[in-house]
């Protein structure tokens, strides 16, 4: 039977990244709404060979009908104001912001699909999923002790105007990240706390440690805006408990699900080669002198792909093959 699914915030960059997963998941023949801000009420898509118009966002036009699922590709605060009261009409919500993360399962479904059974499930934050891609077996089979990331993340990360801004650099009033990233990057990523740890940090620690259910993984993070387009890039040190081999974990690398090891060929560790790819690639495996069972990898992944939208669209998949 064909379900009902709304793609709340069509027109963004996760928005239509997502119509086209929903595409490439073969699930675009079930009845699809599309809504975003009345900026782009009238913009059209075409899926399943039909033309879907976009909706303006307002409660009489999202609650005159019931959805079986809902993807929300919009910031936080449109999140908070629509997804309860869709959870009381019977709706499953998909939210690709942070709102609901510390209350509800987060779910990388290569990880911990089993958490999946909310009606808010929460899509993680973009570094933290291309991340614990390639940490998850390594966690499985040896413990992870802890984790440092240092992350080089693109502009599409901040949403559709982040890229604007720097194809019309010139256009200053357009420009939504805090500085010129031309020739540049930027040494944080959203607001810094009293300990000095920004917001995109604070996601990886907390997010970290909730999806890999272990609470005792110690985690730091820097995050840094870098001049990509798409991909972000993450260079990981990390510990484990058990004593393992650089061996052992080259094998934990080579065996994850949906992820490619390529060793040193650095041509295939670079935003330009990964940018549209399916799998998080993962190199550069070295041992540290920094602790014991210390190791050093570098991972890349396409942040609107399995930072985003193709994470989001496999839980729907999973969703709705539970359901028949
Ligand atoms: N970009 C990434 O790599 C990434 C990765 C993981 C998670 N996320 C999260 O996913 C969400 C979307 O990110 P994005 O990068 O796609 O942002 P974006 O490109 O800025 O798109 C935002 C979408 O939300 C809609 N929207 C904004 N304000 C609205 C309002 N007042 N009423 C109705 N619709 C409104 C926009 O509609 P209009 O086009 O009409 O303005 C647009 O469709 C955010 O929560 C972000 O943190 C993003």
């Amino acid at each position: 039977m064909k379900k009902k699914i709304v793609v709340v915030g069509a027109t963004g960059l996760v928005g239509r990244k997502t119509i086209e997963m929903i595409k490439e998941y073969k699930l675009d023949k079930n009845d699809i709404s599309l809504f975003a801000s009345k900026n782009s009420v009238g913009k059209v898509f075409e899926i399943n060979n039909k033309n879907i118009i976009v909706q303006e966002l307002n409660e009489n036009n999202l609650f005159k009908e019931k959805y079986d699922y809902a993807l929300f590709c919009t910031p936080e605060n449109i999140s908070k104001l629509y997804i309860k009261k869709l959870v009381t009409l019977g709706t499953v919500v998909i939210d690709f912001s942070s709102m609901y993360r510390k209350e509800y399962p987060i779910i990388i479904p290569e990880i911990n699909l089993d958490k999946a059974n909310e009606s808010i499930i929460c899509n993680p934050n973009c570094s933290t999923s291309i991340s614990l891609m390639a940490l998850c077996n390594i966690h499985k089979l040896f413990g992870l002790k802890s984790v440092e990331y240092v992350t080089y993340q693109s502009l599409s990360g901040a949403g559709h105007k982040a890229l604007l801004d720097q194809k019309e650099i010139n256009q200053k009033d357009l420009r939504k990240l805090d500085y010129v990233i031309d020739n540049n990057l930027i040494p944080y990523i959203g607001e810094i706390d009293r300990q000095g740890i920004s917001k995109e940090e604070n996601k990886m620690i907390y997010e970290t440690k909730k999806i890999l259910d272990d609470v005792n993984i110690k985690v730091s993070a820097t995050c840094i805006r870098v001049n990509v387009d798409i991909c972000h890039s993450i260079s990981i040190n990390f510990t484990t408990r058990k004593n393992v081999t650089l061996l052992d974990i080259e094998n934990a690398l080579k065996n994850s699900l949906n992820v490619k090891y390529v060793g040193n060929d650095f041509s295939k560790l670079q935003p330009r080669y990964v940018k549209n790819k399916k799998d998080v690639y993962v190199g550069r495996l070295r041992k540290t002198e920094l602790a014991k069972n210390s190791f050093s990898i570098f991972v890349v992944g396409d942040n609107l792909r399995k930072g985003a939208s193709q994470n989001g669209v496999q839980i729907l998949d999973e969703l709705i093959k539970r359901s028949k």
